[in-house]
């Protein structure tokens, strides 16, 4: 079997890795819906004093491990078997991060992983959420308008969500927007503390 592959994790993990930089200090990261991994295995050598702990779901391991394996680093972790709506590791966090996952996730899902996740933060931890948002419901582009109608006419419990929703999500559970980042071809990374 080939390795699966994401030009578009490919295209986006520089710039990542960039705004990343400015927070990743130490401790143990855990990564949701990691996909082919490609995202962890070039970011855990650039942050070698944070232990990258990739996840996916069981259908995706098997694509995720062969990159892992083939990429080995002293800082990256074996991949845990994660979904969403399931049991999440017993372990707290400094940071969590997941790129594009939140337009795939139905909104009850977003929600759980919201509160999943915060509750697997330590109290100084961060969370790094990068992908596609709207605000106050509108697109922020032609091609986000576009890759909504692409999301929606697969299922329709998938779609750009709207930042402020987000936001609202984590004030529930105590955390704050730190900061928003403007990321090429109109996607964001939302960092909460
Ligand atoms: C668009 S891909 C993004 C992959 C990778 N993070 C990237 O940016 O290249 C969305 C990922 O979310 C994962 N995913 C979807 N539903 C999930 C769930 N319920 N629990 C955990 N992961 C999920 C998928 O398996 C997939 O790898």
């Amino acid at each position: 079997m080939q390795r699966p592959f994401s030009q578009a994790a490919e295209n986006n993990k520089g710039p990542i890795a960039e705004v990343l930089a400015r927070y990743l200090d130490h401790g143990d990261l855990l990564e949701i819906g990691s996909g082919t991994g490609q995202h962890a295995i070039w970011m855990a050598p650039r942050f070698p004093d944070v232990r990258w702990y990739p996840s996916e779901q069981p259908e995706n391991m098997t694509g995720l491990n062969r990159w892992l394996e083939a990429h080995p680093s002293p800082s990256l972790q074996a991949a845990t078997m994660l979904r969403v709506q399931g049991r999440w590791p017993e372990h707290r966090f400094r940071h969590v991060y997941t790129a594009n996952t939140f337009h795939i996730l139905s909104r009850p899902l977003v929600e759980r992983c919201v509160q999943h996740l915060c509750e697997h933060l330590t109290p100084q931890a961060r969370a790094y959420i990068y992908g596609p948002f709207n605000y106050q419901g509108h697109y922020t582009g032609d091609g986000n308008r576009r890759f909504d109608l692409h999301l929606k006419s697969q299922s329709l419990s998938m779609g750009i969500r709207d930042q402020e929703w987000v936001v609202a999500l984590f004030a529930r559970h105590g955390r704050v927007l730190l900061a928003d980042h403007a990321m090429p071809a109109n996607n964001r990374l939302l960092v909460f503390h």
